[in-house]
């Protein structure tokens, strides 16, 4: 007969303690622990099957075709080219970002069986969102059930392709005395589903909330069980939507997509710059346009500043899309090889649009709009401004240079500042003029003058 006992799970790395704790001692997260009814029940003993089987791996067929297309570019393109089948999938974000809504237009252009599974909503409220988003597939089944035995049964009566869970939250296996959404129930849906899949060789998406610590709820144990992890971002004043893979067993992790919100769903956003670049306003001091790899492709952005005297000793420094600490050393850079005095100065620093960038090839462009904004000039909005800062004021070459000069000329930029190092090899077709630059005090002079 199997017994239960309580042990207290880290919601965030799985570490059980006997006692509830503040504190996890393996993550260090607050709060995270949470009550967990553990089966204790004697286990079986251990036998050796009789029969095994397995291939060589030259008679075993696969090929990249295999994968299931969802006609939606963006979200193929973060999966690593489609579905693949067998895998799993957990789409995480935050409440109302529109999960549900990707997850049925990504569905509703398979040409094979789709399986709805919600747990949230009941079969009307999914056709009233299917009228909205137009959804027409005569191949796209719905199923309100939230016990997993169930759901696995319908499963193998309908045979399809893909399988989509609204939301692992609500799901629960009945052989466990846990309610749903607690990190047992959570875990062991997951597992199943995850077994299943592989079996049978059909694909899963499983559609995760977000807590309100910003994780997927219980994201280090899920991380380790599921084939891909995506995560859907968005502001919720902003109508797009960014989706960005952390982890993926069939394709990059660099790659996003990026979707507006409209009543009638997702809009694919095929070109982001222009997207990025469409609300900058003319010519004010501290704008400056540069150029971020964001997986293969180049996206043109605008960096902001705005530096203003601070009347205290302790001046502010808060970004907005930028890692603060980079943007402390690169004003350090500023002061000490450009003579650009910040030092006694707020500064205030915006990646337009509510991008995150983490790549040092915008440095310079971080750099020039806060020179240009403390000294009130304007830089060329015609201009794009790219490289990476050394501490000794060098600007040090970026990758994929070709790459950004393309998507600067496609969008009609007139001048480029680019690092020296990147010279060698590079082809512009003449409309856009290049200026290369070997240091920050020349690339401050090139942008906004001679620092008089
Ligand atoms: N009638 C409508 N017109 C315009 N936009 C709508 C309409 N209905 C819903 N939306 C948009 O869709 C979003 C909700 O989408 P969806 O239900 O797919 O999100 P979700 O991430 O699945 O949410 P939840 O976490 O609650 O399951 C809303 O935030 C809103 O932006
Ligand atoms: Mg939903």
């Amino acid at each position: 007969m199997s017994k239960s006992k309580i042990k207290y799970i880290c919601s965030n790395c799985a570490y059980e303690s006997v006692r509830w704790l503040g504190k996890c001692p393996e993550c260090d997260s607050w709060n995270s622990f949470t009550e967990e009814l553990i089966e204790t029940g004697r286990r079986k003993s251990f036998k050796v099957p009789q029969k095994v089987s397995f291939h060589k791996i030259t008679e075993i067929t696969a090929t990249e075709e295999d994968r299931i297309k969802t006609g939606i570019t963006e979200f193929d393109r973060v999966l690593g080219g489609g579905l693949m089948p067998g895998s799993v999938v957990l789409l995480g974000g935050d409440p109302g970002i529109g999960k549900s809504t990707l997850a049925m237009q990504a569905s509703a252009n398979i040409k094979n069986k789709v399986l709805y599974v919600t747990g949230e909503e009941s079969e009307k409220q999914i056709k009233l969102r299917s009228s909205r988003l137009k959804i027409t597939s005569d191949e796209f089944y719905v199923l309100a059930e939230t016990e997993l035995g169930q759901i696995i049964a319908s499963i193998n009566n309908l045979d399809p392709a893909v399988v989509i869970i609204d939301s692992i939250q609500t799901m629960y296996r009945s052989e466990l005395e846990n309610s749903p959404g607690t990190i047992t129930q959570i875990r062991e849906c997951t597992s199943l589903l995850m077994e299943e899949a592989k079996k049978k060789n059909y694909s899963v998406i499983i559609i995760g909330h977000v807590t309100k610590e910003g994780m997927i709820a219980g994201p280090k144990l899920l991380e380790h069980i599921v084939d891909t992890v995506i995560q859907f971002e968005g502001e919720s004043n902003h109508s797009f939507r960014i989706l960005r893979a952390q982890k993926n067993r069939f394709g990059s992790t660099n790659e996003i997509g990026v979707f507006e919100m409209h009543e009638v769903g997702l809009r694919e956003v095929t070109n982001p710059s222009e997207l990025f670049l469409s609300e900058r306003e003319k010519q004010t001091p501290g704008s400056v346009i540069t150029s971020s790899m964001e997986g293969t492709r180049p996206i043109l952005l605008e960096v902001q500043a705005l530096v203003t005297p601070s009347n205290y000793g302790y001046p502010q420094r808060v970004s907005t899309g930028f890692d603060q600490r980079r943007l402390s050393i690169l004003l350090a850079v500023l002061e000490k090889r450009a003579n650009i005095r910040v030092s006694s100065a707020n500064v205030f620093l915006n990646m337009a649009g509510g991008l995150r960038i983490q790549e040092p090839a915008v440095d310079l462009a971080v750099c020039i709009s806060t020179a240009a904004s403390l000294l009130n000039r304007v830089v060329d909005n015609q201009t794009v401004v790219i490289g990476e800062v050394g501490l000794g004021g060098e600007i040090r070459s970026v990758g994929n240079i070709e790459k950004r000069i393309q998507e600067a000329e496609k969008l009609g930029f007139t001048r480029a500042i680019i690092p020296s190092g990147n010279e060698k090899g590079i082809k512009s077709s003449g409309k856009l003029k290049i200026a290369f630059v070997e240091n920050l005090s020349q690339a401050v002079e090139l942008t906004i003058g001679r620092n008089t």
